[in-house]
């Protein structure tokens, strides 16, 4: 096994070169990538961490694993084609390199999940994160209590990782539901429709024995909090990713701030308790 805190301490500034090994579509906007380290090291992430990205002659952007670190010899990436880096990513081919730092920040509170009934809930672009810890679960299923994911998206062809969606929704892990804003008609669609918010109220929720970890846009966390609150679920059993401009990545340059905190390094991974009261957190 390859060292793993040298190689962490040795990469916080310089980036580390990983190998395209392949690059698949999962809408029209977004791509996955699946990476492999040039030096044959591990990443040696946790769910909910972030990579930051760089190709030569361009800026790096921050952006989540979306595997689950118990899955062996890669580390995939889900990327939306936002701006110029994630559109010079989109034009990658396997066999291209490109450079990332970290893993860094806190990442899910795992310890903290164990053994309980889990609501995991994502919007667009936030089952990428999440899909790391639904991974996770899904390998150590022994370690958690019954789990629901509910997903959401904008409509049929905004869903992120559809073959994950059917194959969570066959497995005996998960209860997973779906929903999308939008139905066109002519769409073959067969999951919900309306905001993930109405999947809330069906479900059947022990307060005391259960945790919720929501990622998702900045409009979807207000009315999926209180929807939570209203099941009897209080603010330190809430569990949320906050994502912010980054440059460094690692608590210097002050780019992520969330009054004193650092979104970097003090996130992206948060209990609601600790900035439901910040301003401008939510
Ligand atoms: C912790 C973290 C994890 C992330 N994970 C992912 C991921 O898994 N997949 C993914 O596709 N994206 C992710 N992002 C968002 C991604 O980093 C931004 O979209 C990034 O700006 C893209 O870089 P770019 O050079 O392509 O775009 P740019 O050319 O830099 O800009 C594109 C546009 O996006 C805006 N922008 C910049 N940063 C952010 C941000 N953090 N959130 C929203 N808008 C932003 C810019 O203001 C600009 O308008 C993550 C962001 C953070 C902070
Ligand atoms: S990105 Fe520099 S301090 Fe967080």
């Amino acid at each position: 096994m390859p060292s793993t805190c040298s190689t962490q301490r040795s990469s916080i500034y310089a980036p580390r070169l990983c190998r395209l090994l392949e690059v698949s579509d999962l809408t029209p906007q977004e791509k996955l990538f699946r990476l492999q380290l040039e030096d044959g090291s591990v990443l040696n992430h946790q769910p909910g961490q972030f990579v930051q990205v760089s190709i030569p002659g361009l800026t790096e952007a921050p952006i989540s694993v979306a595997s689950s670190p118990s899955r062996n010899g890669y580390f995939e990436l889900g990327v939306r084609k936002a701006g110029s880096l994630t559109g010079a990513m989109h034009l990658l081919q396997p066999g291209a390199t490109i450079g990332i730092r970290g893993p860094f920040g806190r990442p899910f509170q795992i310890d903290a999940l164990r053994k309980r009934h889990l609501i995991l809930l994502a919007g667009g672009c936030g089952l990428a994160p999440l899909r790391s810890l639904i991974q996770y679960c899904q390998d150590y299923p022994e370690q958690f209590g019954t789990i629901d994911i509910l997903y959401g998206a904008r409509s049929p062809q905004d869903l992120l990782f559809k073959d994950d969606l059917l194959q969570w929704r066959l497995s005996a892990c998960f209860s997973c539901t779906y929903t999308v804003d939008n139905d066109p008609a002519d769409s073959c669609y067969d999951g919900e429709t309306g905001l993930i918010t109405r999947l809330l109220p069906k479900l059947q929720i022990a307060p005391a024995d259960t945790c919720a970890v929501v990622v998702g846009p900045p409009p979807m966390y207000r009315p999926v909090i209180e929807a939570l609150h209203d099941k009897g679920l209080p603010s330190d059993r809430i569990m949320l990713s906050l994502e912010r401009n980054m440059r460094c990545g690692i608590g210097k340059c002050g780019h992520c701030t969330i009054e004193h905190l650092y979104c970097c390094s003090d996130g992206p991974i948060f209990w609601l308790n600790e900035v439901e009261h910040l301003r401008g957190a939510l």
